[in-house]
């Protein structure tokens, strides 16, 4: 495996923890059913991306990275804009700028492995590429019914 394609499974790893965290803290502190079931649905998935990581990583022989400081921080870093926790409606369109960020680098590292014939990797990342896209629609689809949520 080149090193590119390590530092590539590796930032991927570092942006599903973020997702895992983020959505976590959301389902642990939601009081709606509904919208709670609908957080740990999503966590479920995000933690299936980090384990597909995580698994690449290790059969490299390379080590998970340690995701250190406030994964608040970092998930704001990634987005470009400061986590705003106030509500279900700015929760839900942070959410969405998160998951456009991760569709943008799932399309970038699709396009590296057309180029180097990843055909393995690349079937995976289709598939979370959808993941996500999925997720984003559902938070849009939430904050767009309850704009004063
Ligand atoms: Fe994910
Ligand atoms: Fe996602």
């Amino acid at each position: 495996m080149d090193n590119k394609l390590i530092f590539r499974l590796k930032e991927f790893y570092t942006l599903e923890i973020l997702q895992v965290a983020f959505y976590e803290a959301q389902a642990n502190s939601a009081t709606d059913e509904y919208y709670k079931k609908a957080f740990e649905k999503i966590v479920g998935t995000e933690q299936g991306h980090v384990d597909y990581f995580a698994d690449k990583i290790v059969q490299a022989n390379e080590k998970v990275p340690s995701v250190a400081g406030s994964v608040f921080q970092l998930a704001g870093s990634v987005v470009g804009e400061t986590m705003e926790f106030v509500g279900k409606y700015n929760t839900c369109m942070f959410g969405v700028a998160l998951e456009n960020k991760a569709t943008e680098m799932y399309r970038t590292f699709i396009d590296e492995t057309n180029i180097k014939n990843y055909v393995k990797i690349k079937d995976t990342l289709f598939k979370n590429l959808l993941d996500e896209e999925f997720h984003a629609y559902w938070l849009r689809d939430y904050a767009t019914k309850h704009p004063n949520a």
